[in-house]
């Protein structure tokens, strides 16, 4: 197609647990779409899953969905967003048109595609230099020099904020910020208990703060995470396991007002439920392996009126939370930078995910040098 350019990105092909860095051809953005220099992409928990194996993708798939970076061409009929500007990608691309979506809850969009890792018209604008069709993981393939997306999946934000700051907000911050402002509607004053310290859960931990909860609970394995916890405002750390509802109820008299799971593992999301007073809420943020059933006690629903909340992508409306999440970090208010523990090159990817792997580190964030220019400009 004319005007694609290539781009160095990381690849996944389905052959163990490595991404390759590769050069792919990007199409020019079409009607309605936008190209970003990507200045910034973090490396988030979902990635892993794919990598592992555990969940299943178009390949080959460029791989991140986490991302910052400046629009530097734009496609027709594009009127909101102009050359320079600083954006931060969301990756859940809903319709736009629907009941759903014109009700604010974009996330609920049955149309949406981009959970196949399809743009919203269903196709993609990468190829392998082979020919072959490349899939942006989540639509948004982030872990690129450059991206194309439509452009209401393209937020403008303050330029104040740093990119690196910036990437977080499309996934890990962005989902931690609308789980406990958008799905459990937490109210100042509430005791809340966060599974998993990890970049949504000390998310979860930031926003919880901002939200005035009392006290705010951050369990994990890692005595390093819960460390980490109590810096972003956690007021205990507990380690995971069967003394947890305990050792919560101890903390809260009796109960948390609310819970989040923020691992995406089956027992702990089992255990959610017993970590709550009567009336509490539980709140599922991590996201499992595919096919593996819960087993709970319904009693704790049914009698104790407990209720289970499913937070896709925090319930957030992308073009309201983005700037709401960026003015609350310029006003000092989420501290944010305190998320990042590794600045990295592109090629150093696989062995963050392998921190990853091993517990380690709160956020690594791939940090693409501004004059990276788009090669190739005719072909
Ligand atoms: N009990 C408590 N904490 C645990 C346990 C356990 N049994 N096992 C792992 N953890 C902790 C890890 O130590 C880590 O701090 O859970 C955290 C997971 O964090 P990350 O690996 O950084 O993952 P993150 O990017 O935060 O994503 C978490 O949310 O959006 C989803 O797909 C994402 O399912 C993933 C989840
Ligand atoms: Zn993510």
């Amino acid at each position: 197609m004319a005007n694609s350019i290539t781009v160095r990105a990381a690849v996944y092909r389905g052959d163990g647990d490595r991404l390759a860095v590769e050069e792919l051809r990007l199409d020019a953005p079409a009607h309605g779409e936008v190209r970003i220099a990507v200045r910034a992409a973090g490396v988030c928990g979902s990635d892993r899953h794919v990598i592992d194996g555990e969940w299943n993708v178009p390949m080959p798939a460029v791989m991140g969905h986490e991302a910052a970076g400046v629009v530097e061409a734009v496609g027709a009929g594009v009127r909101e967003l102009a050359v320079g500007d600083h954006v931060v990608v969301a990756w859940h691309q809903a319709c736009q048109r629907c009941g759903e979506c014109a009700g604010g809850k974009p996330w609920a969009c049955m149309r949406v595609k981009s959970n196949e890792s399809r743009l919203p018209d269903g196709t993609t604008r990468w190829q392998s230099l082979d020919g072959a069709e490349a899939w942006p993981y989540l639509a948004v393939g982030a872990m690129s020099e450059h991206i194309v997306v439509p452009d209401f999946a393209a937020i403008k934000i303050d330029e104040r904020v740093p990119f690196d700051v910036a990437s977080l907000i499309g996934c890990s911050v962005g989902t931690g910020y609308g789980a406990v402002v958008n799905n459990a509607e937490v109210l100042a004053g509430e005791s809340a208990v966060v599974v998993g310290a990890g970049g949504v859960g000390l998310s979860i931990i930031s926003a919880l703060r901002l939200a005035g909860a009392t006290p705010i609970i951050a369990v994990d394995v890692s005595e390093e995470k819960l460390a980490e916890a109590k810096r972003l405002g956690a007021t205990h750390g507990l380690i995971g396991g069967p003394e947890l509802p305990a050792e919560v109820a101890a903390l809260t008299a009796g109960g948390a007002d609310v819970a989040f799971e923020a691992i995406g593992r089956i027992p702990t999301m089992e255990q959610l439920p017993t970590l709550l007073r009567p009336g509490g809420r539980a709140v599922f943020v991590g996201l499992p392996p595919e096919g593996h059933p819960l087993t709970l006690d319904a009693l704790l629903l049914a009698y104790e009126g407990k209720t289970i909340i499913g937070s896709n992508y925090g319930g957030l409306v992308p073009a309201r939370d983005f700037p709401r999440v960026a003015a609350a970090y310029l006003a000092g208010e989420l501290p944010l930078d305190e998320l990042i523990s590794a600045r990295i090159a592109l090629d150093e990817v696989n062995e963050a995910f392998d921190a990853m792997r091993r517990g380690e580190r709160t956020r690594s964030v791939i940090v693409f040098a501004p004059e990276s220019p788009a090669s190739g400009a005719e072909s």
